[in-house]
């Protein structure tokens, strides 16, 4: 336990480069380790998830060195992994376990995932039972009221490819079957009911492999062998980027410029709604958004004043991150802010409706939780000016980074009882925040 004291502040001004996108590095380290030839990927991110994926496929036998944040992989193809010598451990890191049900499905081996304590409680039928029906063999070792969670056992099993419509809008679990698809006889197809990150799709394009999307349908067909690009160079993250633009958005007198950031439209929901919440961004594109490329480029941030904001459920996996933020900057706005359909936040490393209806709440925040059937709505009423208060953050890195920008914002002081966890994403949030308060 890492406690943490916040004291309210003046302004933040400074210039930025922020850490690696933490989806894009898992899936720079899964795409390279079943590619022919050596992949540089530069700008790794060295987060605690990402460094779960990277221990795994080198526990899969696969080569790589790591000097900083670059990182060499030697691929040993689609079919070259070697079974690992005991279980593979992938710590709390949801991406790292279902993307890995997806690559391991298809091998002539066995392995077992076994996950920390958070992860265990998380919902993985979502990824099993679209990779059962492609012919997947896997088992979980903990089953409870029809829901099945790690640890799990996947046995290497020959697959088929499917056409499949996802139930939830879950980049994880497209991507898990997408890359099952890799080594699937036929194509696979997927539908999704609204977009989420495409980040898989881009990188298998990188790495030549005949992937499209017609309207809401991504097609893959198998191919003979995925032929490494050579490099790779993995922008900033910009969901690490939204704490600090939100803060800079409502800080009176702050000035921020946040450089190399990956400008995804899957992910740049945020960006839009604080937009239209009146925020003052602007964007430079470094790498224009063609070619299947990452884009990226420059933010600046100047502090203004926000407007509420009504977020429709279409626009939630394009900001699903970025909610718990979002809910602090709504507090902030003038009128009553309505974000619908964010039930998933359920199921992320912590219940991020309960962490930060509680914390904003102890702080003085009016936020209420509607929920008709099965879907959950936020309404949060501003401007209501915060209070410091003693707070949780139920070891969520993006509750933990959200309240302490609430903090930054409240009158008197805050007090975080953990602020460990926010290694899950981003290890130098405090050192690279305290650099640009003044
Ligand atoms: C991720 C997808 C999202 C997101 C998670 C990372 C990814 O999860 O919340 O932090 O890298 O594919 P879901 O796909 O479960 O929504």
């Amino acid at each position: 336990m890492r406690p943490l004291r916040i004291n309210p502040v003046h302004c933040l001004k400074g210039e930025l480069v922020l850490p690696p996108d933490k989806s894009i590095s898992h899936r720079a380290i899964f795409i390279s380790s079943i590619a022919i030839g050596k992949t540089k990927i530069r700008n790794f991110s060295l987060s605690k998830d990402c460094l779960y994926s990277l221990k795994a496929f080198k526990e899969l036998k696969v080569k790589i060195t790591k000097e900083g944040k670059t990182l060499l992989v030697e691929g040993r193809g689609l079919r070259g992994l070697k079974p690992a010598d005991g279980p593979i451990f992938v710590g709390d890191s949801g991406t790292t376990i279902r993307l890995l049900c997806g690559v391991l499905a298809g091998q002539n081996f066995n392995t077992t995932l076994k996950a920390g304590l958070s992860l265990s409680r998380r919902p993985m039928k979502r990824v099993i039972f679209p990779l059962r029906l492609m012919g997947a063999c896997i088992e979980s070792l903990n089953k409870k009221n029809d829901e099945e969670y790690p640890p799990l056992i996947i046995k290497g099993a020959k697959l088929s490819g499917i056409d499949y419509t996802l139930p939830v809008a879950s980049a994880q679990v497209k991507s898990s079957i997408l890359l099952a698809g890799l080594l699937a006889e036929g194509i696979t197809s997927v539908k999704e009911p609204i977009k989420t990150r495409d980040h898989t799709e881009r990188i298998l394009y990188q790495f030549g492999v005949d992937i499209k999307r017609d309207k809401q349908k991504i097609f893959l067909k198998p191919p003979e062998r995925l032929s490494s690009p050579g490099e790779i160079l993995i922008p900033g993250d910009l969901s690490s980027a939204s704490f600090f633009l939100v803060a800079a958005t409502l800080i009176k007198g702050s000035y921020l410029k946040i450089k190399d950031i990956g400008l995804n439209p899957t992910r740049m929901g945020l960006i839009r709604v604080l937009k239209r919440m009146g925020a003052e961004l602007e964007l430079k594109y470094k790498i224009p958004d063609k070619d299947f490329q990452e884009p990226s480029g420059d933010i600046s941030v100047s502090s203004s004043s926000l407007k509420a904001v009504q977020v429709k459920k279409e626009e939630i996996p394009s900001l699903i991150d970025e909610l718990p933020i979002l809910m602090v900057a709504c507090c902030f706005a003038k009128g009553r802010s309505i974000i619908e359909s964010v039930q998933e936040l359920r199921v992320k490393e912590t219940d991020r409706i309960n962490s930060m209806v509680e914390g904003l709440s102890r702080m003085g925040a009016r936020i209420y939780v509607e929920r008709k059937n099965q879907v959950e709505n936020i309404i949060i009423e501003g401007k209501t000016p915060l209070k410091g208060a003693k707070l949780k953050t139920f070891g969520d890195h993006r509750t933990a980074m959200a309240l302490v920008i609430a903090g930054l914002l409240a009158e008197g002081k805050s007090l975080l009882d953990d602020i460990s966890c926010v290694n899950k994403s981003f290890p130098n949030f405090l050192e690279i925040l305290k650099e640009v308060l003044h």
